[in-house]
């Protein structure tokens, strides 16, 4: 489903941050990433979307070779790839149906599948009685329901979500992770890039661990190594 060979990214002029990673995520798949601010966490997550392009080996997603991909075949993979990332916010000016219909809209998609697809989304994420509300009227954790629902709009294969929980107190943390695991029983593989200790250790799913932009660490039902 995801495969890096080899792959160093070295930001100019000389920051090393990823380091000949090597690595292999199955479908269906549930991993954490983990590691210490500046390992490389968030740009092994950039190159799986192609928003940076790797400076050493190739990277596989979903049998597609996305090395050398074209600008105009980025979007192709978007729609494969369910992004929860903390700078992808939510528009304020949009309510929560809207927020989740436009990532369609954008993509060109039909308004009647729109009109199918958006209330599904956001039954999935338990908020089908919040469709009108703006983003302001909802809690740090509702919004980031909305930000899976609209992650989840093109039936991605996989969703990778970067410090999902980064801003959330430990009861709506929980919520997130519960959703992320339901996303996972319904065969999505889930990338989630954390450094949130508890999560991890109580998930008891595989673990990758980076250190300074190596891979240190590997293991199913893995624990927070640093
Ligand atoms: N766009 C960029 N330009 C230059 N250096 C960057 C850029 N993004 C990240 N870096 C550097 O690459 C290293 C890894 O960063 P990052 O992948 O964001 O780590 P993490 O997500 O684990 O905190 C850090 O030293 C960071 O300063
Ligand atoms: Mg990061």
């Amino acid at each position: 489903m995801i495969r890096f060979k080899n792959v160093s990214k070295i930001y100019k002029p000389n920051t090393a941050a990823l380091k000949n990673v090597n690595l292999r995520i199955k479908p269906g798949e549930f991993v954490s990433i983990v590691g210490q601010s500046g390992t490389g966490k968030t740009t092994l997550a950039r190159l799986i979307i192609a928003e940076e392009n790797v400076s050493k080996g190739s990277i596989i997603v979903g049998g597609w070779d996305i090395t050398n991909i074209k600008q105009a075949e980025i979007p192709t993979l978007r729609r494969q790839i369910g992004v929860v990332f903390q700078d992808f916010k939510l528009l304020k000016k949009k309510t929560v149906y809207e927020n989740v219909a436009f990532a369609l809209e954008v993509a060109g998609a039909e308004p009647v599948k729109i009109r199918n697809i958006v209330p599904q989304a956001l039954k999935i994420v338990n908020l089908e009685d919040k469709l009108d509300r703006f983003p302001n009227e909802l809690s740090g954790g509702q919004q980031q329901r909305v930000v899976i629902a609209r992650a989840l709009v093109h039936r991605p294969k996989i969703i990778i979500a970067d410090e999902p929980t980064g801003n959330l107190d430990s009861i709506n943390v929980q919520e997130i992770i519960d959703l992320l695991l339901k996303i996972n029983k319904f065969g999505t593989t889930v990338v989630l890039v954390t450094h949130n200790h508890d999560i991890v250790n109580a998930l008891r799913k595989r673990v990758i661990t980076l250190d300074q932009g190596q891979i240190i660490s590997d293991q199913e039902e893995g624990k927070y190594l640093l």
